[in-house]
């Protein structure tokens, strides 16, 4: 079955965007030379899935950034909406997070990157993610799309590692405990 993984970077106060999606406070703690492991982890990725919020956005910086397939979970969203230079590296996808999990490994697809606000949220819900690296920004933003949302049980995590950058940012990888199978007769 494919795993799902998060890496993502948060605001101290917990918003990975601002309300109009805006990630400036971000990317100025972008440094030249250290790209605080994105690069191991996307290597160790065979996919990328992400929300109709996210994909809207990367489109707005102009050049399309990844290599790996992206799986664009939308709704409303149509073929028309993806530009024509990356049709073939988009796939738009109305299914549900099991559901696609089930096709991505049907396609031998064995690590997923999960992304996006409501995306992450609901994979989390579905327990559909092993573990999360969670870069804390040394920000304070106040308003914005938060990372984490409702949930109706707790999802305990295991702490692995924590590593801070000169820059202040905080690193810290954590394992998403499964929750134990119920049998019931
Ligand atoms: N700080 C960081 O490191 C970081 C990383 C990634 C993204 N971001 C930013 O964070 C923001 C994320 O915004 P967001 O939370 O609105 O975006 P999102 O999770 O990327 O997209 C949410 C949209 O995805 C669609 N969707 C389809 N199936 C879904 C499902 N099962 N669960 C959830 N959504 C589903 C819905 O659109 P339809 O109405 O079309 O169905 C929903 O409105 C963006 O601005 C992005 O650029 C920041």
């Amino acid at each position: 079955m494919t795993t799902g993984h998060i890496f993502i970077a948060q605001s101290l106060d917990g918003f990975i965007a601002r309300p109009d999606h805006g990630l400036d406070w971000l990317m100025k703690f972008q440094v030249e030379d250290d790209d605080n492991g994105y690069g191991d982890f996307i290597s160790s990725m065979d996919c990328i899935v992400m929300g109709r919020g996210s994909f809207l956005n990367v489109l707005s910086f102009g050049e399309w950034p990844y290599e790996l397939p992206v799986i664009v979970l939308s709704n409303t969203l149509s073929q028309n909406d993806i530009p024509e230079n990356i049709a073939d590296k988009v796939i738009l996808s109305q299914l549900s997070p099991p559901e696609l999990m089930g096709m991505l490994t049907d396609l031998g697809w064995n690590r997923a990157y999960i992304d996006g606000g409501q995306v992450i949220q609901s994979f989390l819900r579905d327990d559909l993610i092993d573990d999360m690296v969670l870069t804390q920004i040394p920000i304070l933003i106040g308003k914005g799309i938060r990372l984490f949302g409702e949930l109706d049980r707790d999802v305990d995590l295991l702490h692995m590692d924590t590593s801070s950058a000169p820059s202040g940012l905080v690193s810290s990888f954590y394992k998403v405990v499964k929750k134990p199978l119920v049998l019931t007769n």
